[in-house]
């Protein structure tokens, strides 16, 4: 390969549109922190970019649902978003943002070297607009009845029941999905970049001169080539983000998708003054990391702008991650079906490097895949605890008991076929571990590190140095003949197997702290050494740590994690009201992919496992009627109704509100749950639940009986 002086790596810009969640760890920046920390153990020089991205439909549709401003929604979520990943030690280099104004001179500035070199088409074309929200519409905004299906809810882009791909003058009775209003047609201009003109350069440059780029982000990119390439708009109508920087542009701001990805250059300048080197320097190495529904930005549209300014590097390589689903379906906000970064680390304080270590060695490298609770304790309970954190706290406790909390020497005329092996074991594991991250194979990298420790644990079985202690007593005691040689020898077999067990955590040390570096410090702290020793040159020595240093006593690094722990973090995720705070009630395809998604829907696509009818008999149905129903104040998502069961009144707080508003539900029949556990929700008492179904698409439709029901009717 190529050798690089220099590397920049990215991290995609998430929208500042809402908190970020587990999948955009797993996917994007976990896997650009542990290479990134990678490079810089190597003394490579690096630097890592990202940032809140600000612009476009996602965060003025927040805005919108929230009632606020733009700017307070990405104010916002930028300030969380930043503090969560730095607390889960991503370690950007900068973290920048899309508002700032360098991104903004930067933006225009790229802008305008294409419209000078008369490289935009400017296109004029009638667009649905929407009269009451006063904005244009893109595809993705305009919902209404499939032609095909008759699902309700299709998309002007797509029907997700049935999987059809639409225009929104196909769909009967289209409404803007901002205001229900119907959306009528109005002429606009735009300026448009013409990808198909760059399409033979990007077929050369992708399928023959990067045929190592991962499987799933090659096939990606050759679909899009195979299929043509078309002419883009990169302006939009819009009063939210860079204005167009051209004269007769008033209303209209530059593409989303357009400014965003500009915005790893930006940062880079607000980072150094050379900037340059990273950016345009040949001997640069540009990596983007990513998640798959940004595959053709990066590797198609982006690439396509820098070669048509002409001044800068192509990204060398895109290693986009797959999809992490949750329990077995797929993430969805407005379902809160999520794993919330913020919240994981308010539930799990100190617990940052097992949600790193559970999401890598589970990362989506290849295709999509599943996190669920009780994965998450068994790789923490089995795995960091008893098999890492074992082996170190194993060798510490027993370095103080029987090398009196020192190094002890190694006595090279005593080893034998086990020490050698050890030894052999623990060079090999460098290159393993590094030829793994090299091809981004994260996954099977961390599995060589914990198999490493997973070694030791076998070796210090084998050796079982606390019987040759156990034997030394015996021999101090006697007064036979013989038994001071043998005593020493004893002791000098011990020093032995503790000498290289310590060597051998200096080593877990090196290679874990790329993907678990709160472990790593922990690990430097009780071994008393200075960072320096994470050198990535050191790994496969055994001469890290110097005979006769004294070391800490042991700390414990992995806790173990309780079934009641898992329990409620379920029962949070199935309940989904916890969260009030970060979801609209558009679907989750609107809400964060705006008009490029490829996301499908929730999926209908498992049942329970099976109950016994007593099971079932436990349940109390009753036919309700909603008496009234109220919006509770700081939760946008809960109502609170009252209920009238015909022998009693309920109060029951249902997580509706984004779907039904308060007054139209007034005088409806429904189940409700009737012998549920009282929980208290907001500080109001909850007695019962009411029944809802959810349609593919993530709508609600209430249950209840087909006809005027006395309340209080029993349902069984
Ligand atoms: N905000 C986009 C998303 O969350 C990613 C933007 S990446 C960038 O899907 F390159 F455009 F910055
Ligand atoms: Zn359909």
């Amino acid at each position: 390969m190529k050798d690089f002086k220099r590397y920049l790596i990215t991290a995609a810009l998430p929208y500042a549109n809402g908190p970020i969640h587990i999948g955009h760890l797993a996917g994007v920046y976990l896997p650009a922190d542990i290479y990134v920390r990678y490079l810089r153990a190597q003394k490579r020089d690096v630097k890592f970019v990202s940032g809140s991205d600000e612009h476009g439909v996602p965060i003025t549709i927040r805005a919108m649902k929230e009632g606020v401003t733009p700017k307070e929604i990405v104010d916002k979520y930028h300030a969380i978003i930043k503090d969560s990943l730095a607390q889960m030690g991503v370690s950007f280099d900068i973290y920048s943002r899309t508002s700032n104004q360098i991104h903004h001179k930067t933006a225009s500035d790229f802008f305008i070297n294409l419209y000078d070199k008369g490289l935009f088409e400017e296109k004029e074309t009638e667009q649905y607009y929407d009269e009451k929200a006063k904005t244009f519409l893109a595809d993705r905004y305009i919902i209404g009845t499939c032609p095909v299906c008759g699902n309700p809810n299709a998309y002007g882009d797509q029907c997700e029941r049935c999987g059809s791909s639409l225009s929104p003058e196909l769909l009967i009775n289209p409404r803007s999905a901002l205001s229900d209003a119907t959306p009528i047609k109005k002429k606009t201009k735009h300026w448009y970049f013409p990808l198909q003109n760059y399409e033979s350069f990007l077929k050369q440059w992708i399928l023959e001169e990067h045929k190592e780029w991962k499987n799933n982000v090659y096939g990606q990119c050759k679909s899009w080539l195979d299929n043509g390439l078309q002419s883009r708009a990169m302006t939009r109508d819009s009063n939210w983000g860079i204005k167009v920087p051209l004269p007769d542009a008033e209303g209209k701001v530059l593409y989303v998708w357009f400014d965003a990805p500009i915005g790893y250059i930006s940062a880079t300048k607000e980072l150094t003054d050379n900037w340059k080197d990273y950016w345009q320097s040949e001997d640069s190495r540009l990596i983007h990391f990513i998640g798959k529904d940004n595959i053709v930005f990066h590797c198609i549209i982006f690439p396509a702008m820098l070669k048509a300014h002409g001044d800068f590097v192509l990204p060398d390589n895109v290693p986009a991650n797959e999809f992490l689903n949750i329990e077995g379906d797929k993430v969805s906000t407005s379902r809160n079906w999520a794993v919330w970064v913020d919240e994981y680390l308010k539930d799990f304080p100190g617990c940052e490097d097992v949600l790193r270590y559970v999401l890598c060695s589970n990362a989506p490298e290849a295709k999509d895949n599943d996190f669920t609770w009780k994965d998450f304790q068994d790789k923490n309970n089995s795995e960091l605890a008893s098999i890492f954190g074992n082996f170190v706290n194993r060798t510490f406790v027993l370095m103080h008991k029987l090398c009196g909390g020192k190094v002890p020497k190694l006595h090279e005329d005593l080893m034998d076929d086990l020490d050698r092996t050890l030894i052999e074991e623990i060079k090999n594991s460098k290159s393993k571990v590094e030829n793994a991250i090299e091809e981004f194979k994260f996954r099977e990298a961390l599995f060589e590190v914990i198999d490493l420790s997973r070694k030791g644990n076998k070796y210090m079985q084998e050796k079982e140095p606390w019987k040759k202690a156990a034997s030394l007593e015996r021999l101090a005691a006697s007064e036979e003949n013989g038994s001071k040689l043998e005593a020493h020898s004893s002791q000098q077999l011990i020093d032995n197997c503790l000498h290289l067990c310590l060597q051998l955590t200096a080593n877990l040390a090196i290679l874990i702290n790329p993907f678990l570096p709160f472990t790593a410090q922990k690990l430097l702290h009780m071994m008393k050494v200075v960072d320096k020793i994470l050198d990535w040159e050191n790994a496969g020595s055994i001469k890290l740590l110097s005979v006769g240093y004294s070391l800490r006593a042991p700390e414990i690094l992995f806790r173990k994690i309780e079934d009641k722990e898992i329990e409620m973090q379920v029962e949070k995720l199935k309940n989904g009201l916890v969260r009030t705070d970060t979801s609209s009630q558009l679907p989750d395809a609107v809400n964060q992919k705006s008009e490029t998604s490829n996301q499908q829907p929730h999926e209908i696509n498992h049942i329970k496992s099976e109950i016994v009818y007593d099971d079932f008999a436990k349940l109390d149905l009753r036919v309700g009627k909603i008496v009234s129903a109220d919006k509770v104040a700081k939760a946008d998502k809960l109502l609170k109704l009252e209920i009238d069961l015909g022998f009693e009144k309920r109060t029951i707080v249902s997580g509706i509100a984004l779907h039904f508003k308060a007054e139209e539900i007034v005088g409806k029949q429904v189940v409700v749950v009737a012998n549920l556990a009282p929980r208290k929700m907001r500080g109001i008492e909850s007695n019962g639940m009411i029944l809802m179904a959810e349609d593919k698409s993530g709508k609600l439709h209430f249950v209840n009986p087909d006809d005027e029901t006395d309340a209080g009717s029993v349902v069984s």
